[in-house]
């Protein structure tokens, strides 16, 4: 009998080991994509992560086009969407697409400037004034190019998508530069731009998982951040900082990358299918971006704990003042004349 229990427990100790190394292997080794797998099996799976809720102009837009590719083919794809960093967190992503283990995500364009360093022309201050400046840019012959240029180390770029324009929430009013001098503020990985934007306005600027802002807000690691009015309701940042200040300072849009390898191994029909759910869907999303944001912008404002603090006309000449350099700074890593097409545009206005 104790020789049997040994066993027991020698034998259940090898399957647990062998468990452990079997789910181990299914998450670290890299998929491998051919033309010829999508032949055998009808049913292709397309697992779609992101970062932000599902109540937001990215996570209704992912939703979307899930139910779209469902039915557009006839149920052959199926897209599993996982929001709000369940499935992977900010800096996990890229290489969980790379390996194959997600086939899309939409990053904020600032987390992949390490990768497209083009991208930081969107986080520059006070570049784009309103969505149709931004629009016609990404829709201009240079925006078309960018997107092009976005595809290395197996990813491919298919689509930018809006968030909006960001504000400063946080512990007091960012209204002049005067209120950054050594504040903590958080801004997203990868982004030197969003670095440099702080460090000009006199703060010590704090990259940080977007999941990671509520509990850095709660025990006072920042006194603030900035971000759209979307992710501040979601994410409840209202619920922390009592301090709103409408600054307008700049851009938050997506850029959605799939696995290059995945998206040439998918049979002609369904990827055309796919990329013309996603033509569609981008124009979707960037009515529901303007909504959705008004109508948070809206609920935060009737928060009876906020505060809105109103820029003045000196308050924003300071703000320019402060970050006078910074497009010289960033041309050369930009690109002259993505920077040029961008400036024209907002001047054409
Ligand atoms: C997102 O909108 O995807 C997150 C942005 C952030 O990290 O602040």
């Amino acid at each position: 009998m104790k020789l049997n229990i040994t066993w027991l427990l020698v034998l259940s100790t090898i399957i647990i080991v062998m468990l452990f190394f079997l789910a181990a292997g299914n998450t670290l080794t890299p998929r491998v994509y051919d033309k010829e797998q999508f032949q055998a099996s009808e049913h292709i799976v397309i697992t779609f992560s992101h970062v932000v809720a599902e109540l937001t102009p990215k996570g209704q837009a992912a939703l979307r086009f899930a139910q779209l590719a469902g039915e557009r083919t006839g149920g052959r794809v199926e897209v599993q969407v996982y929001p709000d960093s369940s499935l992977y967190k900010d800096g996990e992503e890229v290489q969980a697409l790379q390996q194959g283990h997600v086939q899309l995500i939409a990053p904020a364009t600032a987390k992949m400037a390490e990768y497209f360093p083009f991208l930081l022309l969107f986080d520059l201050p006070f570049l784009f004034q309103n969505y149709n400046e931004v629009h016609t840019f990404i829709d201009s012959p240079a925006g078309k190019k960018m997107l092009e240029q976005a595809r290395a180390q197996d990813m491919l770029a298919l689509a930018m998508w809006d968030n909006g324009f960001k504000y400063m929430i946080g512990n007091r009013p960012f209204t002049s530069p005067k209120y950054f001098k050594n504040a903590n503020i958080r801004v997203m990985p990868s982004s030197d731009v969003l670095e440099q934007q702080f460090l000009s306005l006199g703060a010590n600027p704090v990259p940080m998982r977007f999941s990671e802002v509520f509990d850095a807000k709660e025990t006072s690691i920042i006194d603030g951040s900035e971000n759209t009015a979307s992710n501040i309701y979601s994410q409840k940042f209202h619920e922390i900082h009592n301090h709103l200040t409408i600054t307008n300072h700049g851009y938050l849009g997506y850029i959605i990358l799939t696995n290059q390898s995945f998206w040439m191994s998918l049979p002609e029909d369904i990827r055309l299918i796919l990329e013309e759910i996603l033509i569609e869907v981008t124009l979707w999303e960037r009515e529901q971006a303007i909504k959705m944001n008004e109508l948070d912008l809206e609920k935060i404002i009737k928060t009876p704990e906020i505060n809105v603090n109103i820029m003045t006309e000196e308050d924003k000449l300071a703000w320019r003042e402060a970050l006078g350099s910074i497009y010289n700074e960033f041309k050369p890593v930009i690109g002259e004349d993505y920077l040029n097409e961008a400036l024209s545009v907002n001047e054409s206005q």
